[in-house]
């Protein structure tokens, strides 16, 4: 990595795990929330907005990771695009954990670091047919992974639902463009590698 990537990298770590996310979009969640939570409900909402918090931390890291490893201004920009999706993502979150009276995961710089060297790796080891394979299964699996959570988010709690469910729309979107624009299946195991780093990521984010 030159001066130059190594630079934004630290900018987009300091921006992701220190600053205010600005969100380019207003957040889908509605102006009044309907009923109120119980406490049980409260809590468990908002371990479950962690995680999408964590989550979106990791797409911060992954997408720079990913676009600093290409060399293709045409991809850059692609990724550049879904990224700036993913900051509304990480605005949404963190702004609904706080409504929630939680705080995001302690661990975040971690999460960030692994992510980062995670598709980093993907895009200089594998080239950016495979980083692009990667954003595809990485985005199939947060969909899957969103769409658990409109079973165990608490009914009342319409103000998550309506951010998870722009969420997933915009995690099949990044897929699909990744799709176009040439990506490879990833072999079996590293879909299931890519799986079991998820699982330790947000049972620990559960709590943490
Ligand atoms: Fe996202
Ligand atoms: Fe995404």
């Amino acid at each position: 990595m030159n001066a130059d990537a190594l630079i934004l990298a630290a900018d987009s770590a300091l921006r992701t795990l220190l600053a205010e996310p600005r969100a380019s979009r207003p957040t889908p969640s509605p102006a009044i929330h309907g009923t109120p939570l119980g406490d049980a409900d409260r809590r468990e909402a908002a371990a479950l907005m962690r995680v999408n918090h964590v989550g979106e931390v990791c797409a911060q890291a992954l997408y720079t990771g990913q676009m600093l490893a290409s060399r293709d201004p045409a991809l850059q920009s692609k990724l550049a695009e879904a990224s700036r999706e993913e900051t509304d993502h990480l605005a949404w979150t963190l702004q609904r954990l706080r409504e929630l009276d939680d705080r995001p995961s302690l661990l975040n710089p971690l999460w960030y670091a692994g992510a980062f060297a995670i598709g980093y790796a993907a895009g200089k080891l594998g080239g950016d047919r495979l980083s692009l394979g990667f954003v595809v299964e990485t985005e199939n699996q947060v969909e899957a992974h969103l769409n658990s959570h409109m079973s165990r988010l608490p009914a009342d709690d319409t103000a998550s639902r309506a951010i998870v469910a722009q969420m997933m729309a915009d995690e099949v979107a990044h897929a699909r463009m990744a799709e176009r624009a040439g990506a490879v299946t990833l072999p079996a195991p590293v879909k299931g590698l890519m799986k079991m780093a998820a699982k330790v990521m947000t049972t620990v984010a559960h709590r943490v």
